[in-house]
């Protein structure tokens, strides 16, 4: 039996193509480059490879995948429309969710711009819902731009150009897969003290570190204070350590202590209560890892999991991922993961979990902030 498709397509941050084009091939030998554009990069498959039916990328910086049908070009958008509905006929019958997205132009944060679904996408959509109707060749209807229900089959176009669309299918089976083009969907029309904010948002929901009420928490490289704010709001009793100042509204919090200084010189048994701990600091990863691994080595430390981000001073450093991956499971922590997250900018996230049933099991609560030496 051959494969779904002849090729693989991948969406990632614009401007992490280059290391996306690396990162691919050395991961999955099958693969070949095919096609390159700024967030979004296809790859040919070896066709003598009959690939398995759960085939899924490993990689850090895809954010979403799946098997690609191929691109439709016109500048008449029926064209396409009709193109698509004609070759990937079979798998839009069986689609469950539509993901409409736009290929990142610049990168997060930047001149204003956050990853989402953007207007254009959905009217791309919401086109391609009413020519599936009016063909009558569809008994499904499926749902535009919404979370996928595990498992499902997802239709896929991006939008690489408004002219040029490329299509395809893959199952929901990550929770980044559930999403269009692999970014979580939440309002980034507020605005928080700090992007960190978002980054932290996606990082809980792509791991599904169950920070609850009543969880003490800690971040090291804390200010101005967007993670804590995102803390606070769910309850959490936090430990900012930071030797910057943090924004007022977080700082007269009840449930906030700010320690104001660097995360090695915070006294470890300070952690003792700390159930998830997290950390943004603007110093090259193994100066992260090193500050971490020294917390979570204490005798009177019994962290559960963590996120962690890692800043890229150059891309280069991507090829440590796997001693990164390595240096924290040799700390005790079983489930690792790593991800160039969709509101992360030139870093990546890494998240660890003592074990992976602890990412959904009860917690053990804390109700008073805790005593702290330091
Ligand atoms: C990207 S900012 C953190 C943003 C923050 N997470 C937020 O939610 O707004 C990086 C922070 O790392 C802090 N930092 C640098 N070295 C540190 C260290 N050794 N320990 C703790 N914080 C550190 C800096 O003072 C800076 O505030």
């Amino acid at each position: 039996m051959n494969n779904p498709a002849n090729f693989i397509f991948a969406a990632c941050q614009a401007g992490a193509e280059a290391a996306l084009r690396k990162e691919i091939p050395e991961n999955h030998p099958e693969l070949k480059l095919a096609f390159s554009r700024p967030g979004f990069v296809t790859f040919k498959v070896d066709p003598n490879n009959r690939l398995p039916d759960r085939y899924s990328l490993k990689s850090t910086l895809a954010r979403t995948s799946g098997w690609s049908l191929g691109r439709a070009e016109s500048e008449n958008s029926a064209e396409i429309v009709a193109s698509i509905l004609e070759n990937g006929a079979e798998q839009l019958a069986a689609a469950d969710v539509i993901h409409v997205w736009e290929r990142d132009r610049k990168v997060p944060g930047s001149g204003g711009f956050e990853p989402g679904v953007s207007v254009l996408a959905n009217e791309v959509g919401q086109q391609v819902l009413a020519a599936m109707e009016a063909s009558g060749k569809f008994s499904n209807k499926p749902a535009l731009n919404r979370l996928a229900r595990p498992d499902s089959v997802v239709f896929d176009i991006c939008v690489v150009e408004p002219n040029q669309w490329w299509y395809g299918f893959h199952e929901a089976n990550t929770s980044a897969g559930r999403w269009p083009g692999g970014v979580p969907m939440f309002d980034t029309d507020v605005e928080p003290i700090s992007r960190a904010y978002f980054k932290l948002k996606e990082a809980l929901l792509w791991s599904g570190i169950p920070v609850s009420e009543g969880d003490v928490c800690a971040e090291l490289g804390s200010a101005p204070g967007g993670a804590c704010q995102l803390l606070l709001e769910m309850g959490a009793l936090v430990i900012a350590i930071d030797p910057a100042e943090l924004e007022a509204d977080v700082l007269k919090h009840p449930n906030l202590n700010h320690i104001r200084r660097r995360g090695h010189e915070v006294k470890k048994r300070d952690f003792r209560d700390v159930r998830w701990l997290f950390a943004d600091i603007s110093m090259v990863p193994n100066y992260t890892l090193d500050t971490v691994s020294a917390i979570v080595s204490h005798d009177a430390v019994n962290i559960k999991g963590m996120a962690l981000t890692l800043k890229l001073t150059n891309w280069e450093l991507l090829d440590s991922v796997p001693a990164w991956i390595q240096r924290v499971k040799d700390l005790g922590f079983k489930y690792v993961r790593t991800r160039q997250l969709a509101f992360n900018r030139q870093e990546i996230c890494l998240i660890a979990a003592k074990d992976k049933f602890v990412l959904r099991a009860g917690k053990k609560r804390v109700s008073q902030p805790p005593q702290l030496q330091s």
